[in-house]
């Protein structure tokens, strides 16, 4: 199994996940990435089976609406029933790295606004302890160097994401050598440098349930 093809399973595994919580008024929180684009596909042919949805990015947006799909600011929609979203980490607590995608701030702030958080993932995405992947931090441009130095003595390794502007207009910063074997309190600590819009831990809110494609099928953590 190619892992376009583990993606799409679990994209439909999450269609499926899904389907008995929508009606007509349903609006469904939607995420960045390539599982995340997978999943939109997919939902495009159930769309006659809720109302509208939110984007957690200016690129989801664009494909959600490509598929006759209203987008709603979330502002106007309020709190979701639940929002589905890929992730770069997660572990056995549930907890995620997110950002690869540079779109990790509004993607916590759709997570955040919604009763339950499905992540869709395949199996390249377990590990015991998050860090692995280099953690995500989008900042001000004008503290990138402020906070690089900030992350230093936390003993992470800061890499600027060159070339990356967030829909935020903001930067990135690839935080890697991290062992997190505390993520809410890390998440924590990062929110607390000034200059720091948001941190890729989703630990304080994490996914409420993680759907993971394997070549054997999907599994489901709780
Ligand atoms: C974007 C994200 C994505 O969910 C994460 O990078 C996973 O992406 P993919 O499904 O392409 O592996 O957090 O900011």
């Amino acid at each position: 199994m190619t892992q376009d093809e583990m993606k799409l399973a679990v994209a439909q595994a999450a269609i499926e996940y899904i389907r008995p919580k929508l009606n007509d008024d349903s609006i469904v929180g939607v995420g960045t990435g390539s599982t995340a684009n997978f999943f939109i596909d997919e939902l495009a042919k159930i769309k006659h089976l809720f109302a509208s949805a939110v984007a957690s990015s200016d690129e989801t947006a664009k494909r959600l609406e490509a598929h006759g799909i209203e987008v709603l600011d979330l502002n106007t929609a309020g709190q979701l029933d639940v929002y589905i979203d890929g992730a770069d980490e997660f572990d056995p607590h549930l907890n995620l790295i997110k950002g690869g995608g540079a779109a990790l701030t509004r993607e916590k702030i759709v997570a955040a606004a919604s009763r339950e958080f499905v992540c869709i993932v395949d199996s390249s995405k377990q590990v015991d302890i998050l860090g692995g992947f280099p953690l995500p931090i989008e900042v001000i441009p004008m503290s990138r160097s402020y906070v690089a130095r900030e992350i230093v003595k936390l003993d992470g390794a800061p890499v600027y994401r060159e070339g990356v502007v967030t829909d935020n207009g903001n930067e990135i910063l690839d935080v890697h050598d991290l062992s997190i074997v505390n993520p809410k309190e890390l998440e924590r600590v990062l929110n607390n440098v000034v200059g720091v819009v948001t941190n890729g831990l989703f630990a304080n809110r994490g996914a409420d349930v993680v759907l993971m494609s394997t070549p054997d099928g999907v599994e489901t953590f709780k």
